[in-house]
This record gives structure tokens, C-alpha cells and sequence, in this order.
């Protein structure tokens, strides 16, 4: 299968260095807390992943999935989550929120709400791969992100779809505008 037409943003060695970089800050954060990591699936799992091995032993692993709908007699898209984590890994502990892209901030601001507010997390931390702010459309601010994108591209690569597809392709790209 072709790659698509796109320009490379970070490759493999500026990720691992990001990546690093974003452990370090987060070490102090979450030293001595009960801490559960928890990736937006399907696109913050390989995020998710990557960082997790650079973080302390010993913290938790648990899923959320969320889905954007959209209707005719529902034109403002609200984001669902379809798959919850198990209610004693959130409850009282530090949830460290991890998805590939903070774009309007709706995805992050339900999952957020869901794990404050439905299942009495005690703290919960946002982290992204990449953060676009000149996209939010809620007000939801990234805890901590590898890159910030201040222009309005669209990425693929390290989780990152394009109509499900180059979610696997291991450096973060931009789609050329006629591919997208
Ligand atoms: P939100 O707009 O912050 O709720 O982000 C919703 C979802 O849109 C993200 O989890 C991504 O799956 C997707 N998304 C936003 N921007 C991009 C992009 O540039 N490339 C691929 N997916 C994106
Ligand atoms: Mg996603």
C-alpha cells in the first residue's frame, strides 16, 4: 500500500526525543501517586504506549473509547464513550488522560467529565502527542504535549487516521492538502 503524499514533521529520532523530553517533565508529576494511564482509543494507544514505557513502574493500565456522532436532528456533534474503564482503577486515583491530538477539545473534555464527575477520579492529567490550539472549539488545555502545531494542518502517523487509515506509520506526518 502507497504512503500517501505528506510531509514528515518529526521523525522517529525527534519522537523518541519528545517523547523523553515529555517523560522527564511528567516523572515529578507522578511520583508516589496511584496513577492510571488511560489512552483514547483507537488513535492514543500508540502514544499511549510509547510513553508508558518511559514512565514510573507499577501504574495501571485502562481504555476509554469515545465516538463523535453526528445527525440530521443532531447537528452539534457530541462525543459518546462507548468502552469505560473499570470503575476501581479511576476512582481516587490520578488519571493520566493520553490521546494523540487535542483538536476542538471535545473528545477530551467528555472523557475528562466521565472520569472526574461519573467515576470520581482524583485528579486527571490531559497529555497529547500533538496539540493544536487555534482548533479549540471547548475550553480544555492540554496538561503537558510533545509538539504544539500552530498551523491548521492535518496529521497522520503515530495514531493519527486519515479515514482509518496510516495510524501505523511510525513518523507524525502532515497530508498534503490534495491527499486530505
Ligand atoms: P477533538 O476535535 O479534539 O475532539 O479531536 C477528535 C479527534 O479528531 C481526535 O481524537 C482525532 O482522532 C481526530 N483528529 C483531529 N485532528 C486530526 C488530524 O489532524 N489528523 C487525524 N485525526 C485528527
Ligand atoms: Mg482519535
Amino acid at each position: 500500500m502507497a504512503d500517501p503524499r505528506s510531509r514528515v514533521l518529526l521523525d522517529q529520532a525527534a519522537l523518541a526525543e519528545g517523547l523523553d523530553a515529555l517523560a522527564g517533565r511528567l516523572w515529578g508529576r507522578l511520583d508516589g501517586k496511584e496513577v492510571t494511564a488511560v489512552p483514547v482509543l483507537g488513535g492514543g494507544m500508540f502514544f499511549a504506549a510509547d510513553l508508558v514505557r518511559r514512565l514510573p513502574a507499577g501504574l495501571v493500565m485502562d481504555f476509554i473509547r469515545i465516538r463523535t456522532y453526528g445527525d440530521a436532528t443532531s447537528p452539534q456533534k457530541a462525543p459518546k464513550a462507548d468502552w469505560l474503564p473499570h470503575p476501581e482503577n479511576i476512582e481516587s486515583r490520578t488519571v493520566l488522560l493520553l490521546d494523540d491530538i487535542l483538536d476542538t477539545g471535545r473528545t477530551l473534555q467528555e472523557a475528562r467529565r466521565i472520569m472526574i464527575e461519573e467515576m470520581g477520579a482524583a485528579e486527571v492529567l490531559c497529555v497529547v502527542l500533538v496539540d493544536k490550539p487555534i482548533r479549540r472549539a471547548v475550553p480544555i488545555e492540554a496538561d503537558d504535549r510533545v509538539l504544539t502545531l500552530e498551523e491548521d494542518l492535518f496529521l497522520v502517523g503515530c495514531g493519527l487516521d486519515f479515514a482509518g487509515r496510516f495510524r501505523n506509520l511510525p513518523d507524525l506526518r502532515a497530508l498534503e492538502p490534495d491527499e486530505a
